[in-house]
């Protein structure tokens, strides 16, 4: 408990997490620009936990920026020390609700985003809390910009093909492509061999990796 209150504290001192705590946490929405000093474009990873795609993108492509989204402090606490130790300045993380992700970003401020193993949710009461349920669409389509992709990862088949059900209703996305074995696919360029821990525990249990992604149309 005491190492948890600890690891709270850093993170509300450090400058790249933004959280409730923090003045900003009310007025990024629209400067995320000026929060990294440069119009660089912006990936978000949503259920980030330690942020494996952020790190891990980030440390490829120093000219975009990222920023992970979770609403658990340890596990973004974790993620920001691994920015700072890499020395990581096109970094952020968010903590947050995803649910409330339309008040910390503008129509059309993000140009990508990664969801990476969420929660599968598997009970019918809890379809809405899916991340790829439509009314989480709405809101990524908004803030992408026209032809941002959005990219998904999950071990779950049941929370897989519902999202392909939901994906194959629309008639607002193109280059929809998908994958259920992403380490035998002409995809897994895509994922750039970036495993997050969910996805180690899962893969070395004998589960396939499932990956697909789109991009909604105007
Ligand atoms: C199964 S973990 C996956 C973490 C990481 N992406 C990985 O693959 O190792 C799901 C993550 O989503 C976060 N999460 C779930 N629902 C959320 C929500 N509504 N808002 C913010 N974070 C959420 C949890 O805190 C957790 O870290």
């Amino acid at each position: 408990m005491k190492r948890k209150q600890e690891r709270f504290k850093i993170i509300e001192e450090r400058e790249n997490v933004i959280e409730r705590s923090k003045p900003n946490y009310t007025t990024i929405k629209g400067r995320w620009r000026e929060h990294f000093k440069n119009d660089n474009p912006i990936t978000i990873e949503l259920a980030c936990g330690r942020g494996e795609y952020t790190i891990g993108l980030a440390s490829r492509f120093p000219e975009r920026n990222y920023i992970g989204v979770d609403i658990k402090g340890e596990r973004i606490w974790k993620g920001s020390t691994l920015a700072v130790e890499q020395g990581l300045d096109n970094v952020a993380f968010l903590r947050t609700q995803i649910l409330l992700i339309e008040s910390f970003f503008d129509e059309g401020e993000v140009d990508e985003i990664w969801i990476t193993f969420p929660d599968p949710r598997p009970r019918k009461r809890d379809i809405k809390r899916r991340l790829t349920n439509p009314r989480f669409l709405t809101m990524y389509k908004k803030l992408l910009k026209p032809g941002g992709y959005i990219r998904f990862k999950t071990d779950n088949t049941q929370l897989f093909d519902y999202t392909l059900e939901e994906l194959q209703l629309r008639t607002d996305i193109i280059n929809f492509e998908f994958t259920r074995d992403i380490y035998s696919s002409s995809l897994r360029p895509e994922c750039f061999d970036i495993k997050t821990k969910y996805e180690e525990a899962f893969a070395s249990e004998g589960e396939t990796i499932k990956y697909l992604r789109f991009r909604f149309t105007g």
